[in-house]
């Protein structure tokens, strides 16, 4: 094992962890992940369903763990001193690897008529889910749909997920849903148990399209889909961070967790306006994530415009206010060196042009960072999984963050900013 990967779980030293194994082929590689466990110190009680203990032996998990491996939810030994509460209880994180799509269903449900769903349903702690699974499993809706409803506000902002890897699966098949390598959960599981960065910032995160009324049904808006933003909000609050979370339509549901996080819908860019006024007042950072619209329809038609009684309408636009500049100019009033401000340029062209650009809209809009990204290029930027951005700061550093899922970047992201955030607030 690498050195980085050594101090990518040095958190883990002397934590209490319970580590579910859930039945599906992936079940041998929860051996690796216990060691990895061990090896960094924590101190883990291994869960099995019976179906995990017939892909692999309870004896390997208890010689690597040290204790014996818990399994049955009916054990008169245990469950004399109700084992399954006093697990949940001593654990600070459980982590289920590999989550098959029945466990995630069942835990979605709420279930818990068997050890693992008991111990998950009987804690209060994070619990960080590794999925493994044949893809069409995976892809499959009513999956998808648990595993959201687990980290929606219905998971009591408890859940997070790491992985699946795409690949080659057991089954053949080739796509998203083997197991993530077991090195990568131990740092995940560390990086949940580490104090977060964030921890006592308050953040603001816009994120998602506007949309400017033409009449009753029909509105301007734009491709954005929110899913930065979203990646930015779920990152500060999994860093600790207290996150006020503008949410355009469409934009995707954010798990609180450690951290808080508020949904404030809004619609038009006057709604986003209004609802910043409020959030960025005492806030130590702003990120406009959001694509605000730059022009609107100067009136709302009343009901619906007909063809048939008019025609064709001719739309008058004029300008929306630019939401981002007005927060860099009221600061600059104010004399406060706060909050951050950071950017987001939209741009259709890479390279030197795109630079320019985003440098040009970083001192226009009076903030401290703006993250460009190349809309046009292909499987980046509005509505992709992906994205891949350039940050220019005020100060002039610059950092390339490489095509990566957009979580990741908004990871790598708040590694920029947290410490910023923190020389803000020493003052
Ligand atoms: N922004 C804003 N209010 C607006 C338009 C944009 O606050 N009315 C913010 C966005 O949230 C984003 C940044 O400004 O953080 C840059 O947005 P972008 O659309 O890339 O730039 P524009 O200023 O609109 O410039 P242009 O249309 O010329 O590219």
């Amino acid at each position: 094992m690498s050195d980085a990967r050594d101090t990518a779980t040095v958190g883990l030293s002397g934590r209490r962890l319970v580590l579910g194994v859930a039945g599906g082929i992936a079940a041998y590689k929860a051996a690796e992940l216990c060691r990895l466990f061990v090896k960094a110190g924590a101190s883990v009680r291994v869960v099995m369903t019976a179906a995990a203990a017939r892909f692999i032996g309870p004896l390997t998990l208890q010689a690597l763990s040290g204790h014996p491996v818990s399994q049955d939810l009916f054990d008169p030994g245990t469950e004399a001193e109700i084992g399954h509460v006093r697990l949940a209880d001593e654990a600070e994180l459980i982590v289920i690897a590999p989550a098959t799509a029945d466990c995630i269903a069942r835990l979605a449900a709420g279930l818990a008529d068997d050890l693992l769903a008991a111990v998950v349903l009987a804690g209060r702690g994070p619990v960080l889910l590794a999925p493994a699974m044949n893809v069409n499993m995976w892809e499959n809706p009513l999956t998808q749909a648990n595993l959201a409803r687990l980290l929606g506000p219905a998971g009591g902002g408890r859940f997070s997920t790491v992985g699946p890897d795409r690949g080659e699966l057991a089954c053949g098949w080739i796509g998203a849903g083997r197991l993530i390598e077991p090195a990568e959960i131990a740092a995940a599981a560390a990086r949940l148990l580490a104090p977060g960065d964030l921890s006592g910032r308050r953040v603001v995160v816009s994120a998602g399209p506007t949309r400017e009324p033409i009449d009753d049904v029909r509105f301007i808006g734009n491709r954005s889909s929110g899913k930065m933003g979203a990646a930015l909000a779920a990152s500060a609050a999994a860093r600790g961070a207290e996150v006020t979370f503008l949410a355009g339509p469409g934009t995707p549901a954010v798990a609180a967790g450690p951290g808080r996080v508020t949904r404030v819908p809004f619609e038009t860019a006057a709604d986003l306006e209004r609802a910043l006024a409020d959030a960025a007042d005492g806030a130590d950072a702003v990120v406009m994530a959001a694509a605000v619209a730059d022009f609107r329809p100067r009136a709302r038609a009343a009901g619906k415009l007909s063809r048939r009684a008019a025609g064709a309408p001719t739309l008058e636009l004029v300008e929306v206010p630019d939401l981002l500049a007005g927060l860099g100019g009221r600061r600059r009033q104010s004399g406060k060196p706060g909050p951050f401000l950071v950017g987001f340029a939209a741009e259709v062209a890479g390279g030197s042009a795109m630079d320019e650009r985003a440098g040009a809209k970083l001192r226009e809009k009076g903030c401290d960072a703006v993250v460009a990204n190349d809309v046009g290029a292909p499987g980046i930027g509005f509505d992709a999984a992906d994205n891949a951005v350039t940050v220019l700061f005020a100060d002039g550093a610059r950092a390339d963050i490489p095509r990566a899922s957009k979580r990741a970047v908004a990871d790598r992201l708040w590694d920029l900013f947290a410490p910023r955030l923190a020389e803000l607030a020493r003052g």
